[in-house]
């Protein structure tokens, strides 16, 4: 979907006091939850973007596990995906803010951060996405996940929260957030257990993770 607009580079500018909120949240409790990182236009472009990749069936399903262990498990994750290219301008305009708050978690707490990978995910009343963790220890190659919610006016009995549970306890439900368009939502990959609970209305949203480049056993990191 090319776009002409050239957007205002104010678009993507970071908010200094979000910023510290975010690495605070990070070190203290492995999570952060905000709503003042991506502004409002980015996220109805966004929002518009996936509405036209949907009509134009070119979300798949999504699976579990990398490179030839992944899988399509329903019984698991019930959402459908776009991974993020730079073919709009609202993916570019993303693509550029998570790599400004690359650089800046990497100032602030050294975590060697060297890239980011995304994907569009909607998920149709009735799906779900069951508690995990979006990388395992000592195999971290996702070290930073974060997500944006991009559907707008979410109603009260719209279900589909994401559960965010202890470190050291995944029953332990530590928060729900609503997934409102422009809440931001970022966490250890490795430590943090989350879960998408069953949604009655269909969600939009843009997952992504930051990824150290650790090699697997004399591997590159596989993609995805
Ligand atoms: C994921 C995930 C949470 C959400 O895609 O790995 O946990 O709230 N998403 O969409
Ligand atoms: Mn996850």
């Amino acid at each position: 979907m090319p776009s002409s607009d050239a957007s205002p580079a104010s678009r993507v500018t970071l908010d200094a006091h979000a910023l510290n909120r975010l690495v605070d949240g990070l070190v203290e409790t492995g999570y952060f939850v905000g709503s003042d990182i991506v502004d409002a236009g980015l996220c109805r472009a966004l929002h518009d973007e996936i509405r036209t990749l949907a009509a134009a069936d070119a979300l798949h399903a999504a699976g579990i596990g990398r490179g030839d262990q992944h899988r399509l498990r329903r019984d698991i994750r019930g959402d459908a995906i776009h991974w993020l290219t730079r073919e709009s301008q609202a993916q570019r305009d993303y693509l550029q803010l998570m790599a400004e708050l690359q650089r800046q978690i990497n100032r602030a707490l050294y975590l060697g951060l060297f890239e980011f990978e995304a994907h569009f995910a909607h998920y149709p009343p009735g799906s779900f996405y069951r508690t995990h963790l979006d990388s395992f220890q000592g195999r971290a190659n996702r070290v930073v996940s974060t997500v944006l919610y991009l559907t707008p006016d979410w109603p009260a009995d719209g279900g589909g929260e994401m559960a965010i549970y202890a470190t050291d306890d995944a029953t332990r439900e530590l928060t729900r957030v609503r997934p409102e368009a422009g809440t931001f939502v970022c966490f250890l990959s490795d430590r943090v257990p989350h879960a998408v609970l069953p949604t009655r209305h269909p969600r939009a949203s843009i997952a992504g993770w930051f990824r150290r480049n650790a090699s697997l056993g004399g591997t590159i990191d596989p993609a995805r």
